[in-house]
């Protein structure tokens, strides 16, 4: 059985203050099931990393970060390698969410290589992959994440794929309120599964874990959850209201 997993991806919002109150709410709120029955991840922005790990760090709720480098180490001005993340004690790093795809650029071979970086330094990756409007309309889905998972976790042999946790978020439902129906997540869910076997093997795709990510909210939170494939959420703005968080938390349990 595949145990739930509800991660907050706080983006380029709250500060330092703001960032250890979010935390510490909701670890006081999830206390009974954060761990237990669900997984649970906090990706604070990059500065807030440490701060939110002294929080973290009496409860079983993970640290993640938003994003992660290609390189262990060297003349690399501003990015953030595994082994740093590692130190502060991340345990999670998003690849290839669809801001840093389709705001800053990255390709399907650069998120493959911070996937696979990621896994080298003992980071547990969040493989991120959805559609754009105009793709879901050209009826190009699939298309579009087939060549994403393939590319995305080029060169993986089971293992290494082992640790990775897939989040379909289709971009015309990030940060827009608009939400995918349980039915269209479910279907592209059972795609990505169904692939990951054809990769893989059968094993290896009942076990992966698939997240569902774009304007997941307490109301829908539940309705997304009862689909067979869809193991968990990764939340954007809902996540930065504590209560709300928790509602997703517990709708996900
Ligand atoms: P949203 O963001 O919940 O604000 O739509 C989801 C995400 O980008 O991970």
């Amino acid at each position: 059985m595949r145990k739930p997993f509800v991660a907050g991806n706080w983006k380029m919002n709250t500060d330092s203050h703001i960032s250890v109150n979010l935390a510490k709410s909701i670890i006081s709120g999830s206390l009974e099931v954060a761990g237990h029955s669900v997984d649970v991840a906090l990706c604070p922005p990059f500065v807030y990393l440490q701060a939110v790990a002294i929080a973290l760090s009496t409860s079983s709720i993970a640290l993640g970060a938003q994003d992660i480098y290609t390189e262990s180490k060297g003349a690399f001005t501003g990015e953030i390698s595994a082994s740093m993340l590692k130190d502060v004690g991340c345990t999670y790093a998003l690849c290839g969410h669809s801001e840093r795809r389709h705001v800053i650029g990255e390709t399907d071979e650069l998120v493959n290589k911070k996937v696979t970086a990621a896994i080298s330094g003992g980071i547990l990756p969040i493989l991120c992959v959805g559609e754009l409007i105009e793709q879901r309309q050209a009826s190009q889905t699939t298309e579009v994440v087939t060549r994403q998972i393939n590319k995305g976790l080029a060169g993986l042999n089971d293992e290494k794929v082992s640790a990775v946790t897939l989040a379909y978020e289709p971009v015309w439902a990030i940060g827009t309120g608009l939400t995918a129906t349980p039915q269209q997540a479910q279907e592209v869910h059972a795609l990505i599964r169904e692939l990951i076997g054809r990769i893989y093997d059968s094993a290896l795709a009942d076990e992966i874990r698939i997240l569902y990510g774009g304007s997941a909210k307490p109301d829908n939170a539940a309705d997304l959850m009862r689909q067979p494939d869809v193991d968990g959420l990764l939340v954007g703005g809902a996540s930065l209201n504590a209560d709300d968080f928790l509602a997703i938390i517990k709708a996900a349990v």
